[in-house]
């Protein structure tokens, strides 16, 4: 028995959505209710390292594993098993062409994952995770797949893992298909398209989250009237905006969708029943504040979202650094903007660029 170690490791960013994806029409093979569309963050902030290795000498009693921030981490979930399974199978499907290849799909696997940013900061962590696990695996066993290929295998372990194979603008298609090969995500437009757009990330709270965010959309999904009406109407036409905003760099129009859109999204949030909040008196600040901003300059310089947590993210333009991020510093040192204070936010990362 050989005890070559085979090993391959990758990066995955992380994503942040202006529209987005919030209900599953299929649990198990995690198709989505809605389209979505993000924005990749920069890599150099927040992303996901993965090295991927596998040896014939591994004994198969320890099976696979997962070391996540030097932790072990439980892989047995029925998601994470999904990935696992469907690059290995299509790594046999190679073997069984080739008898020359190595049998790494028959062989146990380590992986090795950490992130360049506190995990229970709330930010899209899962997104970065599976993408750069199912990426480290695919290069691993020199599958020859697209990245919306890998993108349709992310997807199965998080939803918005999916949008994280590609860097710039990045749309997630809901599909059509009852076995979802049609769920996966392309490249609206590399981030060299608009180089200007940069995000704000406010730590409002470290704390991990109440609700997760599978259970959480599908109890709206089950009991929500105002989703249905997202899903029907109010996402299809955010999804048409936004793709024209990003071609015409109409920063106005992107960061009006932006914002209707995560507003539309914690309404039905709140819509659900029991309801769910994600957002804090912190966060409706930080809104008050993105309004304030945009008040005083006499357009529309700053857009906040929020995901499945208090913690906001705001995109703006370089050229509007000193309007935004100095307003949100005065924050942080106590000053009174726009009728508020605030001395809550923990943390800012103030220029978080995008990512090809
Ligand atoms: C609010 O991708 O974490 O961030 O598919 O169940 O893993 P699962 O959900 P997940 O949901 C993300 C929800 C969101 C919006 C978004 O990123 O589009």
């Amino acid at each position: 028995m050989s005890d070559k170690v085979y090993r391959a490791s990758t990066t995955a960013p992380v994503n942040i959505a202006v529209v987005k994806y919030w209900g599953k029409r299929d649990a198990k093979l995690n198709l989505p209710t809605n389209s979505s569309l993000s924005v990749t963050l920069s890599q150099a902030d927040l992303r996901t390292l993965t090295t991927a290795s596998c040896s014939a000498s591994f004994p198969a009693s320890e099976g696979d594993s997962l070391l996540l921030n030097g932790e072990p981490s439980d892989i047995s979930g029925a998601r994470t098993q999904a990935c696992l399974r469907e690059l290995r199978s299509r790594r046999a499907a190679l073997e069984a062409a080739d008898p020359s290849l190595p049998k790494l799909s028959t062989y146990p696997l380590r992986l090795v994952s950490e992130n360049n940013f506190p995990t229970a900061a709330g930010l899209a962590s899962s997104a970065a995770g599976f993408a750069a696990l199912v990426r480290a695996i695919a290069n691993l066993y020199e599958l020859p797949a697209s990245p919306s290929e890998l993108s349709l295998i992310a997807r199965q372990g998080s939803g918005s893992a999916c949008r994280s194979l590609f860097g710039g603008y990045v749309a997630w298609r809901m599909g059509n298909k009852a076995d979802g090969t049609d769920s996966m995500a392309d490249q609206v437009a590399e981030a060299s398209h608009w180089p200007d757009m940069r995000a704000l990330v406010l730590v409002v709270s470290a704390a991990k989250k109440g609700v997760s965010s599978s259970s959480g959309m599908q109890q709206t999904v089950a009991t929500s009237g105002l989703f249905r009406e997202r899903i029907a109407t109010v996402v299809p036409e955010n999804m048409a905006i936004m793709e024209k905003a990003i071609a015409e760099k109409d920063f106005e129009k992107f960061a009006e969708v932006t914002m209707r859109d995560s507003n539309s999204f914690h309404a039905t949030c709140a819509d659900t029943y029991p309801p769910i909040f994600y957002m804090n008196d912190v966060s409706r600040a930080a809104i008050r504040a993105v309004e304030a901003i945009n008040e005083k300059a006499g357009r529309t310089v700053a857009a906040y979202t929020f995901d499945a947590g208090p913690n906001a993210v705001i995109y703006y333009q370089e050229k509007d650094t000193e309007a935004v991020v100095g307003t949100f510093y005065h924050v942080l040192q106590g000053a009174d903007i726009g009728g508020w204070k605030s001395a809550d936010i923990k943390g800012l990362k103030p220029t978080i660029s995008l990512d090809e």
